[in-house]
């Protein structure tokens, strides 16, 4: 990527299997525009928003993750919040997982009964809140629905699926997973984590959205018949909102084809993700519990260093990647995400590798405390 007229080496790009550049997709994202402009459909889906090419792109992605139908959303974040908000009315109960994203916790802020919320993947606590929300719902006769992530975005952890699933012989609950991260890129054909882990039918309701591996904009929900059909027609956010753009969702068919029939661009990913973190392990890196591809690079530093770091790998090493900090994570701690693409090399990687040995020894040394790197 140019930045102020110098190359980058880019690693913070929500383009999982490369498709944002694929020719194949610019091609059919710039002739469904000169068919269509931007400007259709002109209404919310339930008016005069729906099309052909929406109903065949949730009949295609419904099939492919697995389950009987799906509903388009506009935006994944504003699509999970209206999910749980349509979901649950106040007799129910959500129990969810506390490293929960963005969208997962104010989709519980709105909910007007109780919420429990279990330690991050842990499945005792799990099974604790599932004890005390089985007898709140018996109280008020409503049912309980467990939310997690199926890959979480920031540690790369993926949430534990199969085992939430298995509880499911003790508890009475509706599971929800957002898979934002492991749509297209997990399981054996990419259809999500609850491929990945054997569970998809264990999986009530299935979020992904197009925002990463797709290299779009929009999302989806997809499930059995009866809660499809409830949500496209309960979910404010879908209700009330124009439908998504013609050359938008006839891009996203191409790139919906691409994903399902190009298994070379997922190995691809995988390949590079392998390269870069067996390499970091190897030069003695901490990259936390990723089991996916996500690579979180975890140092010891204060904030001004944590900066200094980042501007010195941009201006002297030519390569940007994301940083995260406190309030994220704890004081004292710097991450530095990596976020490996199809689009990647192995020449790539190794420049990386070489450069965070570089980078780490010099934080190790107190290097960025002395030679502060001002934001430019
Ligand atoms: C786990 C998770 N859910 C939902 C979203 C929101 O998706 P979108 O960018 O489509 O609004 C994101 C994106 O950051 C995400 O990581």
């Amino acid at each position: 990527m140019m930045f102020r007229g110098k190359e980058h080496l880019v690693w913070s790009l929500n383009n999982y299997l490369g498709l944002a550049n694929h020719p194949e997709v610019r091609k059919a994202d710039a002739e469904a525009a000169a068919d269509y402009g931007m400007a259709y459909p002109m209404g919310a889906r339930m008016m005069s928003g729906n099309s052909n090419h929406h109903e065949a792109l949730e009949k295609d992605l419904a099939a492919f993750v697995g389950k009987e139908d799906a509903f388009l959303l506009n935006y994944g974040y504003q699509g999970m919040v209206s999910i749980i908000d349509s979901l649950v009315d106040r007799n129910d109960v959500i129990v969810y997982d506390a490293e929960s994203h963005a969208c997962i916790i104010d989709g519980v802020r709105l909910h007007m009964g109780k919420r429990y919320v279990y330690q991050h993947n842990d499945m005792a606590s799990l099974e604790k809140q599932l004890e005390r929300a089985a007898k709140l719902a018996e109280q008020t006769g409503g049912g309980v629905l467990v939310i997690t992530e199926g890959v979480f975005g920031m540690s790369g952890a993926q949430g534990k699926i199969k085992e939430i699933v298995a509880l499911k012989e003790q508890y009475k609950f509706r599971l929800l997973i957002d898979d934002a991260h492991g749509f297209g890129t997990m399981g054996v054909s990419g259809a999500g984590t609850h491929e990945a882990q054997n569970c998809i039918d264990g999986v009530d309701v299935y979020f992904g959205t197009f925002a990463k591996s797709m290299a779009g904009i929009g999302a989806f929900v997809a499930s059995n018949q009866t809660i499809v059909n409830f949500l496209r027609y309960n979910m404010r956010s879908q209700t009330f909102a124009k439908a998504l753009p013609m050359p938008m969702v006839i891009g996203l068919r191409k790139r919906l084809e691409l994903l399902m029939n190009r298994p070379e661009l997922r190995e691809k990913l995988w390949t590079i993700a392998r390269a870069l973190q067996d390499g970091l392990r190897d030069r003695g890196f901490d990259l936390g519990v990723t089991n996916t591809m996500v690579t979180p690079v975890f140092l010891r530093g204060e904030l001004d260093e944590a900066t200094s770091l980042t501007m010195d790998l941009r201006e002297n090493y030519g390569i940007f990647c994301s940083i995260v900090l406190y309030p994220v994570i704890p004081k004292g701690l710097i991450v530095l995400r990596i976020i490996p693409t199809a689009t990647h090399s192995l020449e790539d990687v190794q420049r990386t590798l070489d450069a965070y040995s570089e980078v780490a020894e010099k934080l190790k040394a107190g290097y960025y405390k002395e030679n502060k790197f001002v934001l430019a």
